[in-house]
């Protein structure tokens, strides 16, 4: 009976639409501040973060349902933080972008410019491979804790030459639509674009690996308009918890958490799971990273939002790694590669100064599979997770340019 009940919650729970949430942002703009705000926690775990602040006028963006209002201007007054009520009925604005989608998609495939279905994405990698036999290899790598199939790209004109490695993964977060759609996209760059091929193209003499979707379950749930659109964990139960979901970018054997992360199965955006790499998902990336270290000399992750280019250490912003200057040196140049085509600028800085948080995919990468460098991505600024798809065709053209200079710079390099 007591699993009856707690299936019933989680139901209810899972129907959430956000109705009557409001869409929040903390403006920081002393030390002072800045302390308070990364400090804010809801310990009740039903206040979403949207967008953490990395400082001194930098917003914290935070989803906050009816019950939780008081407290949240109880703590602003008390701290003394400017509160923006950005989106009243946070709900809507969803349902609204949610509801031009499914009547579309019956109809369509896989477009560039969209936000594909989990299945419309395997079928457009097929027939990639297919159409590019030489150029592009499928590797299965195992099956998401659903039983979805998880299939690593392989891009490569000479794949037998030991060429460097550009490992790019996306989508560990469910609700970053964004993220998957830039690695579709590259993908698609990558295989269409003759001038990639030819001498000093970024398809020569650089391997790209390229994971579009780490999370299909989360993914996949966030597209069900009976589920949750800012599910951002994976799908997973552990133990006798009713709770779903790790946050697949807690989850990585690295200093594992040692900081940023909930321990609590019911927490909806950072538990660090019952172990490191309880995930099928991050054990499958880790593979990859572990199987390739040699060759491995670029990894990006691919997240959304808020337009950063964040290298090591995560965990910590009481250090950097003692390489942190070419890192830092590399991400500028892409971010303004991206400038340059018409972009934004990426905020470069290490992830941990920004927010510590530990057991990334990024500090993994650098520090246990010894990749010289690692990075996450989080793409695009304003519209939070709901980034409309008519302007995908506007950003991705411009974030390709910045991959292109990444190929370009570990090329000379390696
Ligand atoms: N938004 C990302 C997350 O919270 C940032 C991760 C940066 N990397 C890190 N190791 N903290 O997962
Ligand atoms: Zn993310």
């Amino acid at each position: 009976l007591v699993f009856v009940a707690f299936g019933f919650i989680s139901q209810i729970d899972c129907n959430s639409h956000y109705d009557n949430y409001t869409l929040i942002r903390l403006h920081p703009s002393t030390v002072d501040h800045q302390k308070s705000v990364t400090e804010f926690s809801d310990p009740s775990g039903e206040i979403e973060i949207m967008k953490e602040s990395r400082g001194v006028n930098d917003t914290l963006d935070i989803l906050v349902p009816p019950g939780k209002m008081k407290f949240v201007h109880d703590y602003a007054n008390t701290n003394g933080l400017k509160l923006e009520e950005k989106q009243p009925n946070y709900g809507r604005t969803l349902q609204d972008v949610s509801e031009r989608l499914p009547r579309r998609r019956i109809l369509d495939r896989f477009s560039v410019f969209h936000y594909n279905s989990y299945d419309n994405m395997q079928e457009f990698i097929e027939g990639k491979a297919q159409r590019y036999p030489a150029l592009v290899q499928l590797q299965e790598l195992g099956k998401s804790y659903q039983g979805r199939k998880m299939r690593l790209v392989k891009i490569s004109t000479r794949p037998n030459a030991k060429n460097p490695i550009i490992f790019v993964d996306a989508g560990v977060h469910g609700r970053e639509w964004v993220a998957p759609a830039m690695a579709l996209y590259l993908i698609h760059r990558l295989t269409v674009d003759p001038t990639a091929f030819v001498k000093g193209g970024e398809l020569d003499g650089v391997d790209w690996y390229i994971l579009p979707l780490v999370n299909p379950d989360g993914y996949e749930y966030t597209r069900s308009s009976r589920s949750n659109r800012m599910w951002r964990k994976t799908r997973s139960k552990h133990g006798a918890s009713h709770c779903y979901g790790v946050d697949g970018n807690r989850n990585y054997g690295f200093k594992w958490a040692v900081s940023g992360v909930s321990n609590d199965p019911c927490h909806k955006e950072t538990y660090a799971g019952p172990k490191p790499f309880s995930e099928p998902e991050t054990q499958m990336v880790r593979n990859v990273m572990m199987d390739n270290a040699k060759r491995m000399k670029l990894y990006v992750s691919l997240h959304s939002y808020g337009q950063y280019l964040v290298y090591p250490w995560g965990y910590t912003g009481d250090f950097l790694p003692k390489q942190w200057k070419k890192l830092d040196d590399m991400a500028r140049s892409v971010s303004n590669a991206v400038e340059r085509a018409g972009g934004r600028p990426f905020k470069v800085l290490s992830a941990g100064k920004w927010y510590p948080a530990a057991g990334g995919s990024d500090d993994y990468a650098f520090g246990a599979a010894g990749v010289p460098y690692s990075y996450t991505m989080e793409l695009t600024e304003g519209h939070e997770f709901a980034f409309p798809e008519e302007l995908l065709e506007t950003v991705l053209p411009q974030f390709y340019e910045g991959f292109k200079e990444f190929g370009a710079r570990i090329k000379a390099e390696f």
